[in-house]
């Protein structure tokens, strides 16, 4: 059986399609975003699908989205600075979270990056890959590889230099994924196990992909199912 899949920007008419895929394919343990709650992720996604310095990708299926991943200039730090209102109203509701070790550790690195970017220590030359999600009655299609793809051609068509993502150090299926795309792992600790990586980007599409930036809205791949 062959199924088509397509590859397409994520505007904000796909968010609440986009939090009911983050809910089915993480989990609260290893996916400290879900404690913030569904509005926090709902106003996250807007974001990612609408700001200037950020993008999404999503892969359909027959009209369902099967696969997303979101990328925003600069840092990791930056949906939640952008989004501060809608963070503050995740700790209104949820007062006890903000004692939680990983937001005591996401507060402190939001802090520093901020602290950085005012003594102009960051040039806005990175992008951060997040949230790359397929649906496990998707997966082992290359959905996960074409979509790590685009956000590569999208990112040198915005000139930045260098994509960074993470991924847990038990997450063997990502891991191996990021480096066949070319992701190294960066040097020093790995806090709370989270292994960081990089990627140079290069201006003609990055090295390991060969997608036009111009012309995502018309991709389509066909591709076996297993
Ligand atoms: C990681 C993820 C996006 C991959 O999606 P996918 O569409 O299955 O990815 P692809 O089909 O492009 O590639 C999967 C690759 O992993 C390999 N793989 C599958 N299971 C594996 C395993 N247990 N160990 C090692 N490699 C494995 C496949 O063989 C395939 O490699 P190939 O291209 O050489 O055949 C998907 O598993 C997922 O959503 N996981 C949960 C969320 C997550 O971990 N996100 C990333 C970090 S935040």
């Amino acid at each position: 059986m062959r199924e088509q899949f397509q590859i397409r920007r994520g505007t904000p008419q796909d968010v609440d399609e986009l939090v009911q895929l983050h809910f089915r394919v993480f989990d609260a343990r290893s996916h400290y975003l879900l404690l913030l709650g569904r509005p926090f992720l709902f106003q996250a996604y807007c974001w990612y699908c609408s700001a200037p310095t950020a993008f999404t990708f999503i892969v359909e299926a027959e009209n369902k989205i099967v696969g997303c991943a979101t990328v925003s200039e600069d840092s990791y730090t930056a949906v939640f600075t952008h989004n501060w209102l809608a963070l503050l109203g995740a700790f209104c509701r949820r007062p006890s979270m903000i004692m939680h070790p990983i937001v005591v550790c996401r507060l402190r690195e939001i802090f520093v990056s901020r602290r950085q970017k005012s003594l102009g220590k960051t040039p806005h030359t990175s992008g951060y890959l997040a949230y790359l999600a397929v649906d496990r009655s998707a997966r082992l299609n290359g959905l996960g590889k074409l979509l790590i793809e685009a956000c590569i051609s999208e990112s040198s068509a915005r000139n930045w230099t260098r994509l960074l993502t993470g991924a847990h150090s038990n997450n063997t299926v990502a891991l191996s994924l990021y480096s066949r795309l070319g992701f190294v792992r960066a040097q020093g600790p790995n806090p709370r196990g989270l292994v960081k990586l990089y990627m140079q980007v290069s201006p003609t599409g990055g090295r390991n992909t060969s997608l036009d930036p111009h012309s995502l809205n018309q991709i389509s791949t066909h591709l076996s199912t297993p």
